[in-house]
């Protein structure tokens, strides 16, 4: 069964949260086991990252940049990079922001880690019905490809 992370920060509306939550669906709805976590509520225990076949990372805007936990999770990330189990998995990224959304530039820094599946799902304020079908197609394409 493939293993997958839906790794994410909400905090200020659950605007974040929901696209995540319908990600996983996707992720489910291929058979995925789904391990979720808000970086808001707990940093994420990076010595846990090996276990998942892939990731799915989502993020607010802040500041024209990813949250900060989002970041210290690539740090946590960087340190570890060279051990077994931490290179080379298929990721997603979904992104809200308040109409700004000069983050999507900023979400390059997660092609460090492995190969990117799809393109980003953006959500000006809160995601639409059309926003979390894409969530749920992004879902669905990360798990498509992490099959093994
Ligand atoms: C500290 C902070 C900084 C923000 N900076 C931006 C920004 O630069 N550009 C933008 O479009 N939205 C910005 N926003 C709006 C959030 O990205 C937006 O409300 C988002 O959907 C919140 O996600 P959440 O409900 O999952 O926490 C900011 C919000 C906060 C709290």
């Amino acid at each position: 069964m493939v293993k997958a992370l839906v790794l994410y920060h909400s905090q200020q509306y659950g605007n974040t949260k929901k696209m995540a939550e319908a990600v996983a669906e996707g992720l489910r709805s291929e058979g995925c086991e789904v391990t979720f976590h808000n970086a808001n509520d707990e940093r994420y225990p990076i010595k846990d990252y090996p276990q998942h076949d892939c990731v799915a990372l989502g993020t607010p805007d802040y500041f024209s940049y990813l949250a900060g936990t989002i970041k210290t999770f690539m740090d946590d990330w960087y340190i570890h990079r060279n051990e077994a189990g931490y290179q080379g998995k298929p990721y997603a990224v979904f992104y809200s922001h308040g109409g700004g959304g000069r983050a999507r530039s900023a979400l390059t820094i997660f092609s460090r880690i492995g190969t990117q599946v799809g393109t980003p799902v953006e959500s000006s304020g809160a995601p639409s019905a059309k926003t979390l079908d894409e969530c749920r197609a992004l879902g669905v394409g990360l798990a498509k490809a992490s099959k093994k």
